[in-house]
């Protein structure tokens, strides 16, 4: 395979009417934390298609350099496991089994969080995971993993079928969702259910995620351009439902053949179409707003270095980072708790990642980007334990704005 693939064919719908929406020019790959070696660095450019409204990067970094080695851990985020907690009920209430236990597959379980809680629940659990470095997670929680990218090949090599197949935030990540979806039609038993969850594109263009766009994330699903997917596969959308996770997912409940759907996929369809999700026009407004946050948050970095004021971030996600490289910015290091990414640089930058207990032994007041804003009620929580009320917090997502753990003067975003 070409070391980047580029997409000439829409991935939900085939048509060849792709338009460029938000091009980063050359960027380092954003979970790629390193130790001051030089980096290969790779286009990120958002395509939008317009017969279906799908987006998608022009170029597809092989999974292999993305996923063998993998940096997020599920259950790192408290929030999280309660989503996951969530969907288990959500979905053991699809399915029946009669006088059996339920077997669960989870594709790209990653350390295994949602697996230990569907085995909680008394099912039969199995998971396929890439990332070899996450076995000794799923290993410790005693969960079968098999290491396998998933498709049609892996899902017949598993030789066995399922009631329940869940696949949280990995259909975006693959170069071919119609095949993704023909390996779960090929090991699913008849009244199984497929529940999928993605971050939801209407989001990510009305609330200026744009730091959710990089190399991982091939596909920025809207329900109408899932919809395009799911027509071309074994599957119908039974239901989909709008999700807080992840700045904003949907999660679509998908059963074998055709069949009906509730009246939520129409509505959020309608949605979009209020959004002006079909319209080229939504998505160069889109561009220029990311543009208009990133000339301010520059301003405001600026001025505050200008002041001598220390400027340090929380949550080297991989949204962070990649806002860091595209604002271009330097901040004075990066807290995050997940001991994977702690002693390394970030991605593209030399701004170290340092534990939280460095914050402890800060003294004055500090300025935090919330580099996670996803999970920004745990994190402000977080400082205030180490910390107590006298930082200020910064956002840039929607819009660039302080977040007053401790009101100052003068210093506006
Ligand atoms: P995510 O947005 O991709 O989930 O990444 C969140 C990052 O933030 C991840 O590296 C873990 C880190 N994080 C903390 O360090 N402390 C916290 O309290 C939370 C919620 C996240
Ligand atoms: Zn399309």
């Amino acid at each position: 395979m070409n070391p980047c693939a580029p997409v000439s064919a829409c991935r939900c719908c085939g048509g060849g009417r792709l338009e460029s929406v938000l091009d980063m020019g050359d960027m380092p790959l954003a979970n790629d934390f390193h130790n001051g070696e030089a980096r290969p660095r790779f286009p990120l450019h958002l395509l939008v298609c317009q017969d279906c409204w799908h987006g998608q990067l022009s170029v597809a970094v092989p999974g292999e350099a993305l996923f063998r080695h993998y940096a997020y851990l599920s259950g790192g985020s408290r929030t999280f496991r309660d989503h996951c907690r969530q969907l288990v009920a959500a979905a053991l209430g699809l399915v029946s089994v009669p006088g059996g236990r339920p077997a669960v597959l989870d594709i790209a379980c990653n350390d295994g969080t949602l697996l230990s809680l569907f085995r909680d629940a008394g099912c039969d659990v199995m998971g396929v995971e890439p990332a070899r470095n996450l076995k000794r997670y799923t290993d410790r929680l005693g969960m079968p993993v098999v290491n396998a990218f998933w498709g049609t090949d892996a899902a017949l090599a598993l030789g066995r079928k399922f009631d329940v197949i869940t696949a949280q935030n990995v259909l975006a990540h693959v170069p071919d969702p119609g095949d993704f979806l023909a390996g779960c039609a090929a090991c699913l038993n008849a009244g199984g259910v497929v529940l999928v969850e993605f971050p939801y594109s209407l989001e990510m263009v009305t609330r200026n995620e744009f730091d959710t766009v990089y190399h991982e994330h091939l596909s920025y699903f809207s329900v109408n351009s899932f919809a395009r997917l799911v027509g071309r596969s074994p599957f119908h959308i039974a239901d989909v439902t709008r999700l807080s996770v992840h700045g904003g997912s949907l999660r679509f409940t998908l059963r074998k053949g055709p069949g009906p759907h509730t009246p939520a996929v129409g509505d959020l369809l309608q949605d979009e179409q209020d959004a002006g999700m079909f319209r080229l026009s939504t998505y160069r407004e889109f561009r220029e707003r990311v543009g208009a946050s990133r000339t301010q948050f520059r301003a405001l970095v600026a001025g505050l270095r200008a002041v001598g004021e220390k400027m340090i971030g929380y949550g080297a996600s991989a949204k962070g980072v990649t806002m860091l490289n595209h604002f271009d910015v330097e901040l004075d290091y990066v807290v995050d708790d997940t001991e994977l990414k702690q002693g390394r640089l970030i991605p593209g930058r030399t701004i170290p990642v340092v534990g939280p207990e460095v914050l402890r032994r800060e003294p004055g007041r500090l300025n935090i980007v919330v580099l996670a804003w996803n999970w920004l009620a745990e994190i402000r929580e977080r400082v205030r334990s180490l910390r107590g009320d006298r930082d200020n917090l910064l956002l840039y997502v929607p819009g660039v704005y302080c977040c007053d753990l401790a009101p100052r003067e003068g210093v506006t975003a």
